[in-house]
């Protein structure tokens, strides 16, 4: 292990999750999880003076089949007590959903899926960045998308679609359970990292356009993901998947892959959220940290029952056995009038 991850790990406890030590923290990892880093966040939590646990569970599939996943009464049982539980390993789940509902806080330093690059990612995106000024950033950029009425996203690449955010709330998604310099908790029980990708949750029938999306598609076959060698296109029509074109080979296999569930047409819904990438060290890498490249927007498509209801939406969500999701790389975007990024270039906010 590389001793530099060992600040970072404090300051995902103290700053972010203000871990105290009548805390107990549940970390869960699965054999992707290099053993270094969960012994070093189980470590950390004692060193701070809490009780800590791990527990090894079982690798899950691909992250774009987690919303139909069935986890063991164990793990069920095992995640009704912590007040923090640190996910090196699953992402949407329905005992975490059941543990925030609870009352437990969730913090996910690797988006659940956190891999072999778990320990290089958090030093970059965590380490070698402001995150104090990512989340001022973040919560102005989701307090205008909670104030506006609509997106505007086009590329050169073919993408131009409006998105109705009249009513939505916008999210920081900047990974604080904790606010640092109000000291209080944040209005937020679950939170990825690393950080930022402000955004929202959208609700059924909010967009009308097409997507070109030249970043990655995280979907079947692929575990992790896949980059279209051409723009692939997705037309959508209040939001529902009318058409996939472009990429011969991406869209071929996007196709199959959503037929492969007929009759149920919930994998076609959405987009059902729209993220903004600002962090300035994050890559394309196969962690999930490319939702959070900066400049870069990621709309998420079929379920968004687990993240509406992680986020604490009220609005009709969808149930879907999938959720998947598709990027682009150089977006312009306008919220309202305001135009936030240009061509995949985003000047600071604060
Ligand atoms: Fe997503």
């Amino acid at each position: 292990m590389r001793a530099e991850l060992i600040p970072i790990i404090h300051t995902i406890y103290s700053e972010m999750a203000n871990l105290q030590p009548e805390n107990e923290v549940l970390i869960i990892a699965d054999s992707r999880t290099p053993k270094s880093v969960t012994e070093a966040f189980f470590g950390e939590a004692l060193a701070m003076g809490a009780t800590a646990q791990v527990l090894l569970v079982p690798t899950p599939p691909p992250p774009s089949l987690q919303t139909g996943l069935k986890w063991s009464k164990t793990v069920h049982a095992a995640t009704t007590t912590p007040d923090l539980i640190v996910d090196l390993a699953i992402g949407y789940a329905d005992f975490i959903m059941d543990a925030v509902k609870r009352g437990a806080r969730v913090i996910s330093p690797g988006d659940g899926t956190g891999n072999i690059h778990l320990e290089d990612t958090l030093m970059r995106t965590i380490g070698a960045v402001d995150i104090r000024k990512l989340r001022r950033e973040s919560e102005l950029i989701a307090d205008l998308l909670t104030k506006g009425s609509s997106l505007r996203i086009t590329s050169d690449e073919g993408t131009d679609i409006t998105i109705d955010i009249t009513g939505l709330v916008g999210n920081p998604n900047d990974g604080f359970l904790w606010d640092p310099d109000k000291k209080e908790w944040r209005n937020i029980k679950w939170v990825l990292l690393p950080p930022s990708q402000p955004g929202l949750v959208l609700p059924t029938g909010s967009s009308n356009g097409v997507i070109a999306a030249d970043g990655f598609i995280l979907y079947e076959p692929a575990y992790n993901h896949e980059t279209p060698k051409s723009p692939l296109r997705i037309r959508v029509e209040k939001s529902w998947i009318t058409e996939i074109s472009g990429d011969p080979l991406t869209s071929t296999r996007l196709k199959n892959w959503l037929e492969s569930f007929a009759p149920d047409k919930t994998p076609y819904h959405g987009p059902v959220h729209c993220n903004i990438g600002t962090n300035p060290r994050a890559m394309l890498t196969q962690h999930q940290e490319f939702e959070r490249l900066r400049g870069t927007i990621t709309f998420g498509w079929g379920d968004n029952s687990m993240l509406g209801s992680l986020k604490g939406q009220t609005f009709g969500l969808v149930k879907s056995p999938v959720h998947w999701d598709c990027m682009i790389l150089r977006p312009t975007l306008y919220i309202d009038n305001r135009k936030i990024i240009d061509h995949g270039v985003m000047p600071s906010l604060v």
